[in-house]
């Protein structure tokens, strides 16, 4: 089966090429690099022509507000209708759990406007959800950090090894769509602020983490469980423990 992947080079997207080809489908890793861009369209009827599955994992080079809700408006407009119009099965879009929780954070709203794009495009879908990745534990560091403290919630985070993101996205890709939303998350949840303590103390990283109810996850407050899934859901396998060991 020939299979697109826009956003094919990135942290999920070359994780899910090499599980789909390692199981022999005809994998097409589609971004800018190689000449398509989903923004303005070009290369991509050339990409999807004869596939039965887009999967899309792109992500916006920027996460300013308008920048970001034009790229995931833009990109997955346009995916969508090339899907369509070449007749493909399915459509998998990679989201994020709990953006509807946390509307002053405009990457989520720009998430949220994506899913709609795609629940309204004429293709049979699949959203898969996904908590934080654990490869996002930096970010969420760096964004909270002011000189040597990082102040972090203490709302619960649920995160999910890459690899295991991957697995769920392939695994979508290869069965029927369910026309509606997959939650998948990491095995266990923890106060934000303890886990970031211990990853960055696991690095060496000498500066200090305060748990604030009040401190914001991206310009958002955070609920105890607005980052963490609360209807079943599916669960990756790697535990923290032995993602930092691979990750060290
Ligand atoms: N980070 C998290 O914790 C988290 C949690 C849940 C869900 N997600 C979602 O996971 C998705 C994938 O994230 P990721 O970390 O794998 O992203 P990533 O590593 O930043 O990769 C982004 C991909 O998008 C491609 N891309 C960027 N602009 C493009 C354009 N105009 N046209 C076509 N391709 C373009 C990039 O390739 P080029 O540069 O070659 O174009 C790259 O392949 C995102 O949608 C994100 O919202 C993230």
């Amino acid at each position: 089966m020939k299979v697109v992947i826009i956003g094919g080079s990135g942290l999920i997207g070359s994780k899910v090429s090499g599980i789909l080809e390692a199981a022999g489908h005809q994998v097409v890793a589609a971004s800018r690099r190689n000449g398509i861009d989903a923004v303005t369209g070009e290369g991509l009827a050339a990409a999807i022509k004869d596939a039965e599955v887009v999967v899309d994992v792109t992500n916006s080079p920027s996460f300013e507000e308008e920048a970001v809700l034009e790229f995931f408006t833009k990109s997955s407009t346009n995916a969508s209708s090339f899907a369509k119009h070449a007749g493909v099965k399915h459509y998998v879009l990679l989201s994020i759990v709990g953006i509807e929780r946390l509307a002053e954070n405009a990457y989520f709203r720009a998430k949220v406007a994506q899913e709609e794009i795609i629940k309204n495009a004429g293709v049979p879908y699949t959203i898969v959800r996904a908590t934080q990745f654990l490869e996002f534990l930096d970010a969420i560091a760096y964004t909270s950090s002011s000189d040597d403290v990082v102040r972090v919630s203490t709302a619960y985070i649920q995160p999910i090894a890459s690899a295991d993101v991957a697995g769920f996205v392939a695994d979508a890709a290869v069965n029927v769509p369910v026309n509606g939303i997959v939650e998948v998350a990491g095995p266990e949840a923890f106060p934000t602020d303890k886990l970031i303590g211990t990853y960055l103390s696991s690095k060496g990283d000498k500066r200090i983490v305060v748990g604030d109810p009040e401190a914001e996850y991206f310009g958002a407050k955070l609920e105890a469980t607005s980052l963490v899934p609360v209807k079943s859901h599916k669960v990756g396998e790697t535990t923290f423990e032995a993602w930092i060991k691979t990750a060290a």
